[in-house]
């Protein structure tokens, strides 16, 4: 049976920097606050022009990360069968994401799912795009993580627990069959814990509401993403080590045969302590969060993309990607490069 290869990887981050200094502008905030409770120096917001737009789109920005990342895997886009679009924000309320990506890269009626997992959705789609592959679905499948945050965040002091955290960009992955032995995706693992669903979540536009959303809705700012910031953390720690431990299980290894892990940059106290707690010495714990912040689905893909070039992440290595989201979503995966 074929194994998923990651052949092919790339990024892309809007231009315009937002420091922690800069936030403060908004919200009663400090860069000391900031950097201390989750390592964030600055993060990319996209832009709004003159029509009242962001820039780029994210399925836009998707396909700049895309495009690079087939070069990169040195393929053509026609070579892509099946595209798979890990976001929480589409750019409309649907159709998702992956179909503009299939328009833009003009993919010819390749297939394209978006999976709605937030913060694990890369994680998820290389588990999806693995499968795809195994079961002779598709044979080379493109997965993009991007997101759009900065649009829903609450700028005032109200909503500060969540807008400092939170950026833009967009990761992917070209994926392909592939029958080197050892190489590629060997194993995953997923999970959910619905109960606690409420608790990292942006509740409208809502199905159930008549009109999707009335103006008390917007007064009570229920178009914001909110979270319980600490009952979060703990049970991210919990979940990622939980995963890490699974999936090396499943897959035959050891945390010591361990190259690089590449966790979902949520917070950077959340990375040294999962770290730390799987004995992992600090240069094999991947970290960007000090630059970009949280882009949820966008962090793992991003990170894979630039580990590849500062040469940190080469063929042969063993790699763990573990992420923990609103959900409660988490899982892992366990790669061969
Ligand atoms: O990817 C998954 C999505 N989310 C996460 O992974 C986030 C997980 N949670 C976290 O990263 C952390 O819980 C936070 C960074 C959100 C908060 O760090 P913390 O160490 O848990 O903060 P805390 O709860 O100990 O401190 C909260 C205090 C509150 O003030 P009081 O009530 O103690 O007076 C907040 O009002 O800090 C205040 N606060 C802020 N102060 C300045 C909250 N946000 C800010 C802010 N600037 N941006």
């Amino acid at each position: 049976m074929p194994r998923a290869a990651i052949i092919g990887t790339g990024f892309h981050v809007p231009e315009r920097v937002v420091t922690n200094e800069d936030l403060t502008a908004w919200m009663d905030t400090s860069d000391e606050w900031i950097t201390q409770r989750s390592g964030i120096k600055e993060r990319r917001w996209l832009e709004i022009g003159p029509d009242g737009r962001t820039v780029e789109s994210g399925a836009e920005m998707g396909a700049r990360a895309a495009r690079m990342a087939i070069e990169d895997a040195g393929i053509e886009p026609a070579d892509i069968d099946q595209i798979i679009y890990a976001t929480l924000n589409p750019d409309v309320f649907f159709p998702g994401n992956g179909v503009f990506i299939e328009d833009l890269l003009g993919l010819k009626t390749a297939g394209a799912m978006d999976i709605r997992n937030q913060c694990t959705g890369f994680v998820y789609g290389l588990a999806a795009a693995d499968g795809f592959i195994q079961a002779g679905i598709a044979r080379t499948v493109l997965v993009i993580g991007g997101e759009i945050q900065s649009t829903a965040l609450d700028l005032s002091t109200r909503g500060r627990e969540m807008a400092v955290l939170f950026g833009d960009g967009a990761g992917a992955a070209v994926v392909q069959a592939s029958d080197e032995p050892g190489r590629g995706v060997l194993a995953s693992v997923l999970h959910s814990q619905g109960r606690f669903a409420l608790d990292l979540m942006l509740r409208s536009p809502e199905a159930v509401v008549p009109g999707r959303i009335t103006p008390e809705h917007l007064a009570q700012g229920q178009h914001h993403p909110t979270m319980d910031g600490s009952l979060v953390f703990k049970h991210a720690i919990r979940r990622f080590c939980e995963a890490i431990d699974e999936v090396l299980e499943k897959g035959g290894a050891a945390i010591g045969d361990v190259d690089l892990l590449v966790p979902h940059q949520a917070n950077q106290r959340i990375t040294e302590a999962v770290g730390s707690r799987m004995g992992l010495a600090p240069e094999k714990v991947f970290s960007n969060i000090a630059k970009y912040g949280n882009t949820t689905a966008a962090t793992i893909p991003i990170a894979l993309a630039e580990a590849v070039r500062e040469g940190r992440l080469r063929r042969g290595h063993l790699v763990v990607t573990v992420a923990f989201g609103s959900g409660f979503t988490w899982g892992a995966n366990l790669i061969r490069w």
